[in-house]
């Protein structure tokens, strides 16, 4: 039973990642093919470049809902350590889907669903620093990898040890995702929230 659990808690979550909610939604609304559209990426901010507002708001929501879901769902159905296995699986889920040959977004949204379900003030945290420092410097990648480098520290002072690891394992594969944004940054050429890039 105990290794049955830990299959689950390893591939629910995965499937509930890969949801491409950007992709489909974008396509549902007819905005054609996001990844041939700015960063290329499945995700809210690149959506926004495609100047839908609501779409992205949409595809920011949804990608955050399926890493709090799968939270609750192995909370739901219990076992040891869930928390850390769960949300590590939600978020390569979203950014390796099988459907998209394992070419999936950058885990932003999901990572900030799953610490809110997981460790509600890291996912606090994590929101607030996303915002501050975006605002500051108009590029949601920059927001991001600060908010996600910080908040392994932040759940170690305010959680545990396990969650202060989950926060290390996504932060870790946040900022893999971000190799490119990251180059762009230090050429500065990493375009401001909202413009096409
Ligand atoms: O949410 C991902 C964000 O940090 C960067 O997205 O499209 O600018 O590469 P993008």
């Amino acid at each position: 039973r105990e290794s049955l659990l830990f299959l689950a808690a390893l591939v629910l979550p995965y499937l509930l990642g890969s949801i491409p909610f950007g992709l489909l939604l974008t396509r549902a609304a007819g905005l054609g093919d996001i990844r041939s559209i700015g960063s290329g990426n499945i995700g809210a901010t690149n959506v926004l470049r495609t100047g839908n507002r609501k779409i992205a708001l949409a595809t920011l929501l949804l990608d955050g809902l399926k890493g709090a879901a799968a939270i609750w769902l192995l909370r739901a159905l219990g076992g040891v350590g869930q928390d850390l296995v769960a949300g590590t699986a939600v978020v390569l889920g979203h950014m390796f889907p099988v459907w998209l040959r394992f070419r999936g977004g950058k885990g932003v949204a999901t990572g900030i669903g799953t610490y809110l379900a997981a460790m509600w003030p890291v996912g606090v945290f994590v929101c607030l620093a996303w915002a501050a420092a975006a605002k500051l410097t108009r590029m949601s990648s920059a927001g991001a990898l600060t908010a996600f480098a910080l908040a392994p520290a932040v759940a170690w002072l305010l959680v545990d040890a396990d969650h202060a690891l989950l926060a290390l394992l996504v932060g870790l594969l946040i900022f893999w995702r971000h190799e490119a944004n990251i180059r762009r940054l230090i050429a500065g050429t990493e375009p401001r929230i909202g413009q096409k890039g």
